[in-house]
């Protein structure tokens, strides 16, 4: 498959867990628990699935220092919505906890991973 494809739903797959967990984080009440974690859980997938194919057909299945903290990156950020439904006190520092992950997953791809290639 074309890596445009795995690139397509690995940004659209972001866009969707981060505006779910976000959501989570402003309106943790029980009710809502089901759906988001049903959608985050999904989301969480494919963001996993487009990014090993993305590493498959752009790196050759290899594993360097960037993709290892990116994987770190995301499974922190994917327990967040879990966690805020069960300390919704903590809500404004789980936030803050997901900007920065977020902001170190891109870092690792728009610095480190093509400053390498440059
Ligand atoms: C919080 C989690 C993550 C964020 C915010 C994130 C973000 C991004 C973004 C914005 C891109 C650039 C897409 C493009 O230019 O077309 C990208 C590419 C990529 N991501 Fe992720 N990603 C995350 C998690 C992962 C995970 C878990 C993997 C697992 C292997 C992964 C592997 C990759 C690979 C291989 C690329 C292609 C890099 C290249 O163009 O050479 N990402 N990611």
């Amino acid at each position: 498959m074309n890596p445009l494809y795995y690139s397509l739903l690995h940004v659209f797959s972001l866009f969707v867990l981060t505006a779910h967990t976000f959501m989570a984080f402003a309106n943790p009440a029980p009710e809502n628990r089901k759906r988001t974690m049903m959608i985050t859980g999904i989301a969480t997938l494919l963001v996993l699935i487009s990014g090993f194919g993305l590493l498959a057909k752009l790196h050759q299945n290899q594993f360097s220092g960037w993709v290892i903290v990116k994987l770190i990156c995301w499974l922190g950020f994917s327990m967040l919505a879990g966690i805020a439904f069960r300390r919704p006190h903590l809500r404004s520092q789980l936030a803050l906890a997901s900007l920065f992950l977020i902001l170190t997953a891109l870092v690792m791809v728009y610095l480190v991973r093509f400053a390498a290639a440059a």
